[in-house]
């Protein structure tokens, strides 16, 4: 469920061609069910007529200082005190001076010096404004001050020069409100998590895998460092964007996966591993790709170690969550794996079911803990699953301390 779902927010526009992107900002908060005003300068309105963000909103813009709200309380005290959020997309030069000045000169500067929500700015501008001195001192001093601030991104800039100065995309935009907007109820949890499946050679072109696409392992991620943690994400090759802000590092086999598990797992307070990591890789990697022949051949396979099994006998004080993929017995399954491996909570993931396991955006567990307690859920989409599991191990980590 998305976190704007039932909020206040207020967009603030200025006038800058990064605009083109604010009406699609807007949609996207509307999509998630958020209320939404929009307060425009008067240089964005050279852009673009209110009449679109109108639209969109489907409230009115609001442009002028003494701009009375229907409740005709004075508008900019009125809605600083009702708005969860204010984000203004874009940022020009000129606001982020003023707000890091202290000058309010019409209604979106009044109302953030009136706001006690967090703010969210994203700057646009040609890559020589952003680099001035002036401005990177404004930027130091709003960070400093508790403004939230999504950088600018390199590329094509509208004035047809290349540089740091494009405002971050819409989809960041929405992920950096959902992080501020987010309780930071994992912060000092260092998380190691492991997704997607290894990959064992057989020859230079071929392998043995799975069909896991990382997407729970990336999900469980993407929650814990929006709720505060420290994340570290070590994935096989999956085809997924990994989440912003996560210390993130790609593996191919399983062994490759063994080390980096091994060494991050020294600094970890946590170890989540959704991975399916190949029991099994060839006893031989051919150096060249295997000839076809009219004989039929067969693969010699040896043992990959336990990984999991190895965190557990040297957990010390570390939460240890574990994952079973079963296709039968699954309780009696996940349980011998939650004891043999000294784990925490087990995550018992019945892969038999449709729309469940491997490779789908939904999926159903149980969460199984060592005193046998089963919390049997729902199929849910596997963001949900991973807020769920997360809840789990703060509790945990309240009663362990
Ligand atoms: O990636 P998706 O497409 O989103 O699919 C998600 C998933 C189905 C892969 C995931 O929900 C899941 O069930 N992951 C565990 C898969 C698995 O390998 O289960 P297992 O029962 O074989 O292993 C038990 C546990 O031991 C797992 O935590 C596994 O990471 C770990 N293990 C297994 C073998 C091994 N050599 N080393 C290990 O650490």
């Amino acid at each position: 469920m998305c976190i704007l779902k039932g909020k206040e927010i207020v967009i603030g526009v200025t006038g800058g061609i990064a605009i083109c992107k604010s009406p699609e900002l807007l949609r996207e908060m509307v999509k998630c069910g958020a209320k939404v005003q929009v307060v425009m300068t008067k240089h964005a309105q050279e852009f673009i007529t209110p009449l679109t963000f109108q639209t969109l909103s489907g409230n009115l813009v609001i442009t002028q200082l003494f701009h009375l709200l229907p409740e005709s309380k004075i508008s900019h005290v009125a809605l600083a005190e009702r708005a969860d959020m204010i984000v203004i997309a874009p940022t020009t030069a000129n606001i982020l001076g003023k707000i890091a000045n202290g000058i309010g000169d019409d209604m979106l500067s009044t109302l953030v010096m009136a706001a006690k929500c967090p703010v969210l700015l994203a700057p646009a501008m040609n890559y020589r404004m952003w680099a001035n001195p002036a401005v990177q001192r404004n930027v130091k001093h709003l960070k400093q001050d508790g403004y939230h601030l999504i950088e600018p991104g390199f590329g094509d800039l509208a004035c047809g020069e290349e540089g740091k100065g494009r405002m971050a995309e819409v989809e960041e935009i929405l992920e950096e409100m959902e992080e501020v907007l987010t309780g930071k109820d994992l912060q000092g949890e260092r998380i190691l998590i492991t997704a997607g499946p290894t990959q064992e050679p057989l020859d230079p072109v071929r392998f043995i895998s799975n069909r896991s696409s990382g997407k729970m392992g990336y999900a469980l991620a993407h929650v814990a460092q929006k709720r505060g943690a420290e994340v570290i994400l070590i994935s096989g090759p999956t085809s997924l964007i990994p989440p912003r802000k996560v210390k993130f590092i790609k593996v191919g086999t399983a062994l490759e996966m063994r080390e980096a598990t091994l060494r991050e797992f020294q600094e970890a307070t946590v170890v989540i591993k959704s991975a399916a990591v190949a029991d099994y890789r060839p006893t031989v990697k051919e150096e060249r790709k295997l000839k076809k022949s009219d004989s039929s051949i067969t693969l010699a396979l040896e043992k990959n170690p336990d990984i999991l099994e190895e965190l557990g006998k040297n957990k010390g004080s570390r939460i240890l969550i574990g994952f079973a993929a079963e296709t039968e017995r699954l309780i009696k399954n996940a349980q011998d794996k939650l004891k043999a491996k000294n784990l925490d909570l087990i995550i018992a993931n019945d892969v038999s079911q449709e729309n469940s396991g491997f490779s789908s955006d939904t999926n159903q567990v149980k969460i199984i803990d060592q005193e046998g307690t089963i919390e049997d859920l729902p199929l849910l989409p596997k963001g949900e699953v991973a807020e769920l599991i997360l809840n789990r191990l703060k509790e945990m980590r309240k009663r362990k301390g």
